[in-house]
């Protein structure tokens, strides 16, 4: 299982996002918070690229930029149409001051 440092955490304040590449997967990651969140950038929807649009801070959600369905970054869990599915998501963690992310 492959560890990605995203950035140090110092440098990855409440309210920072980056999209992290392993591969043909891409990765959303995000500060909200305080809590770090790693999403995977393609919605259930339509295959469309979920991590390069907007994303909410007070709810913890990224809005996807093609149809606007909202996911929770905790659970990947659609809560708006047209997307019903689920995406991936992954652990995050803190290791030696670098962010760290695990992917499959
Ligand atoms: S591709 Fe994301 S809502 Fe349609």
């Amino acid at each position: 299982m492959p560890e990605i440092e995203v950035a140090a955490a110092a440098e990855f304040p409440p309210g920072s996002s980056k999209i992290i590449r392993e591969g043909t997967l891409f990765v959303g990651v995000y500060n909200c918070g305080g809590e770090l969140y790693a999403i995977e950038d393609r919605c259930s929807h339509d295959d469309g690229p979920l991590c390069e649009g907007d994303w909410d801070e007070d709810r913890c959600c990224v809005v996807c930029p093609r149809h606007g369905s909202m996911f929770e970054l905790s659970t990947g869990q659609p809560i708006s149409l047209p997307a019903t599915d689920p995406v991936e998501t992954y652990p995050v963690r803190v290791v030696d001051g670098a962010i760290v992310v695990e992917l499959p």
